[in-house]
Formats: C-alpha cells, structure tokens, sequence
C-alpha cells in the first residue's frame, strides 16, 4: 500500500516530471530538486515553504541531515528555551508526555506537508522549528533575516548511515528491499535524502564560518563528548545563556538529564506512535553511541567512507 501511495504522489506532481531521478532508499525514487535529493512528498512541501515561510528575526531553526541527532537537539532546544516556564527537572516537564518532535515540528515534514499552508503568526516567540533542507534552499527570509538563528547538527558519516539503514529497515514502507551494501554505495554516491551529505554539511559549515553569530554549528561527537559545555554553549547562542546562579543550582544538569537518551528512550510516550510522517516514535532511539558503525560496516566499505570524506570535505577544515 505505501508502495502505491508512493507512486500516486509521483503520478500526481507535475513539477517531477522536470527533475532527475534515481532509485531511492525508503520511496521507489529520489529526485534532484535545486542540487539537493528529495523524496517527492516533501517536494511539494518545500516549494510552498519556499514560496510562504516568512522568518522573524527571533525565529530558531535546527537543521540536520537525517539521522545526527535531531530529535536530541529539539529536546535540548526546547528544554533550554521553556526553562523559565518548565523547570527542567519538575516532574510534569512537556519532555516527559510528548515526542520532541511534537515540541518542535518539522517544516517540511509536519507544518506544510499534505499541501498545507500554515498560518504561524500566533505561535509566540521564540517559534523554533526543524528542517532537513540544505541551506541554499532554505527560504530565503530564514537566510537573511537578521537575528533568526540556525543550528545546525552534524554527525559522522559512518554513523548516521548505520543509524539510516537501520531506521529505514525498522519502518520498512519500500516493497523492493536493499542490501546494506547498495543503500551503502548510494549513500556514498550521494544519492540519499537532503544528500549528498557533504554538500548538507559544507554549506551549513561556511555559513557559520562567515556568520558564526546567525549560524551555530555542532557535532554530535563534540556533545556526547560534553553535553554541559555543549548545552551552555547552545543556550548562549540562542540568546538564552545560563546565569551563574542557575548553574548553581543545577539547571543545566536537569537539562541534558531529561534530554538524555537513556531518559527520553524509556518513556511511554517515545515507545508509541508516529510523531514524524510514517515513522514509529520507538525507532527514533536506538544505540545512541558513537563509534557503531564498526559493528556494521566492513573494513572496506569503511575504507571506501573515508576516502570519500577525504576527496569531498578535506581542505574545508571539517572533520570527524
Ligand atoms: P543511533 O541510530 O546511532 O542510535 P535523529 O534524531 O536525527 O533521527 O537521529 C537519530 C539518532 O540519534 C539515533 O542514533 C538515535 O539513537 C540518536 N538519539 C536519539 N535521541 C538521542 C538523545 N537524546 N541523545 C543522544 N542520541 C540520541
């Protein structure tokens, strides 16, 4: 039925018909729109985004290529943002009943999806939402609005494949299967939504080297590594930094406490339903561990990774 569905939203865009395909991983195709792979129900949505979004300058975007760590930065996000509302280790926090994704929505995925045109301007401020789209793409008042921020989260190639394949497989809609080594070869071709993955991250990457004050950009190794630095350094640049006091008192503990994998991935709420398009909320935790990727992948395929992270980012000064 998914595979059907599929295909009707295909027959159904005219603007397809104009753009490049390839063999797609979770739909039957992937099609090239503006530089970028897309899946073609979010297509549509992004033309209207596009065409309708109009940021406010204190407007929070987090962008993210599938898979780094985005349901993590939403709840840090929105825990950071609330705090003065939600006290962080209070025991009826909105992290504890409802998905991050519930919390902070996706663009494209959620707000104008289904051929939606959302009307956003009574949401307070500041209104925070997520996209996948690479930055060249993202509406144009979300580039040059002053004072709207982006953060973007980035992830080691090696893992946030592991963590695809393994969330495609889980939430298997494609009729015709992949092998670990086909979805590995495409995604190092490229061919994978939002991707190429390097392109995802270069373009976020010198932005926030020329306007390091509009666009933060982070590593889900660098937070694992220190999720307290992590979130002090995210909440200062959301212009919502933590007084002496508040870490006195513990704050920015209760924060990364509720944020934490270990927390969100045992609650009711994050073991039921569908937050995001068709996706099962339970798959949205799985290891949540750097480094996973040696239990999947072979030494060559690994081999073939990183030379393609070589010839594509070396020289940018980005490395995993
Ligand atoms: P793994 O599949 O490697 O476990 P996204 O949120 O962009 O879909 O990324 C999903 C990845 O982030 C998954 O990685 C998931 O387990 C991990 N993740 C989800 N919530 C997290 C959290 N609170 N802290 C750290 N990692 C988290």
């Amino acid at each position: 039925a998914a595979a059907a569905e599929n295909e009707a939203v295909e027959d159904g865009l005219e603007i397809l018909h104009s753009l490049s395909k390839e063999r797609g991983w979770r739909t039957q195709h992937l099609y090239m729109y503006q530089n970028f792979w897309c899946q073609p129900q979010q297509i549509q949505a992004i033309v209207t985004l596009q065409d309708h979004f109009q940021a406010r300058e204190s407007d929070i975007i987090l962008a993210t290529i599938p898979k780094s760590g985005t349901t993590w930065l939403k709840a840090l996000t929105f825990a950071i943002t609330n705090r003065n509302q939600f006290e962080p280790s209070s025991k009826v926090h909105p992290l504890l009943t409802s998905n991050p994704h519930d919390l902070v929505p996706f663009l494209e995925y959620k707000l104008y999806a289904d051929n939606q045109l959302p009307d956003l301007s009574h949401l307070p401020s500041p209104r925070t939402f997520a996209t996948h789209i690479p930055y060249p793409s993202l509406p144009e008042s979300i580039q040059f609005t002053p004072g709207c921020k982006i953060v973007y989260l980035c992830r080691n190639p090696l893992d946030t494949f592991v963590s695809s394949w393994h969330f495609i497989s889980r939430n298997n809609v494609r009729a015709e299967k992949l092998t670990i080594e086909e979805a590995f070869d495409m995604f190092c071709e490229g061919v994978v939504g939002f991707g190429p993955f390097w392109e995802h991250m270069l373009g976020y990457w010198k932005t926030s080297l020329s306007r390091p004050e509009d666009v933060l950009f982070l590593k889900y190794e660098d937070m694992q590594d220190d999720i307290q630095y992590h979130t002090m350094k995210l909440a200062k640049f959301l212009g919502f930094p933590f007084s002496a006091e508040e870490r006195k008192v513990g704050i920015v503990e209760g924060i990364t406490n509720v944020c934490s994998f270990d927390n969100l991935k045992d609650l009711e709420v994050n073991k039921k339903g569908k937050s995001i398009a068709d996706f099962e909320n339970k798959t949205l935790f799985r290891k949540g561990k750097v480094g996973d990727w040696v239990n999947h992948l072979s030494p060559t395929m690994a081999e073939k990774m990183f030379w393609v992270m070589e010839n594509k980012l070396g020289g940018s000064g980005l490395k995993f």
